[in-house]
């Protein structure tokens, strides 16, 4: 492994029973604080999509804006927000996804791709994988293709992988989930 990953996951903080009971929060503010720490995170991903042929990074509110945006300047993609409900003033498509309790929603802007765009979807963290399906969804839906899922942090117990569609993802650290 690339010997930058240790000093990524050594400056992740996890922080128990947060914000519920039984949840072990993942937690990048701390991975922020450390310049290096930050820049080996983005460089490990703009080394690997430089040369991909990517035209956009979605980035998913509100982490995914902390990463997407430095990728996307770095490989000469544009970034395109993918937006929690109510946010963004044009047409938009629309998907809804399951929480633990209840849904939630993410919206991207008609128009913001287009179709046969090569798309990279860029999060902190992939848990039950429904937040990236959704941002899939949007993507597919403007025509674009999806090349690969970006995180940070992947939660392997929770298999969130299963739900990309067959899409790969790409993940620097994993975590445990109890
Ligand atoms: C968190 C995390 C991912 C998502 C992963 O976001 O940042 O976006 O959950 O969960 P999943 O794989 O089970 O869908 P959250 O919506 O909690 O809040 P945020 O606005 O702080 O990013
Ligand atoms: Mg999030």
């Amino acid at each position: 492994d690339d010997p930058r990953i240790d000093g990524i996951q050594s400056r992740i903080r996890v922080v128990p029973n947060f914000p519920k009971p039984g949840i072990m929060f993942q937690d990048i503010t701390t991975l922020l604080l450390d310049p290096k720490a930050f820049k080996d995170t983005i460089d490990l991903f703009v080394e690997r999509y430089k040369s991909k042929n990517i035209t956009v990074v979605a980035g998913i509110e509100a982490r995914g804006f902390i990463f997407g945006p430095p990728i996307a300047l770095a490989i000469g993609a544009k970034f395109v927000p993918l937006r929690k409900p109510k946010k963004l003033p044009g047409k938009v498509f629309r998907e809804e996804y399951d929480l633990e309790y209840g849904s939630d929603c993410l919206e991207m802007h008609v128009g913001a791709v287009e179709s046969g765009e090569r798309a990279l979807i860029v999060d902190d963290l992939i848990a039950t994988g429904g937040t990236l399906c959704a941002a899939m969804n949007l993507l597919e839906r403007a025509g674009a293709e999806v090349v690969e899922c970006a995180c940070v942090i992947e939660i392997p117990d929770l298999k969130g992988s299963d739900r990309l569609k067959g899409k790969p993802l790409f993940v620097l650290v994993e975590s445990q989930w109890k």
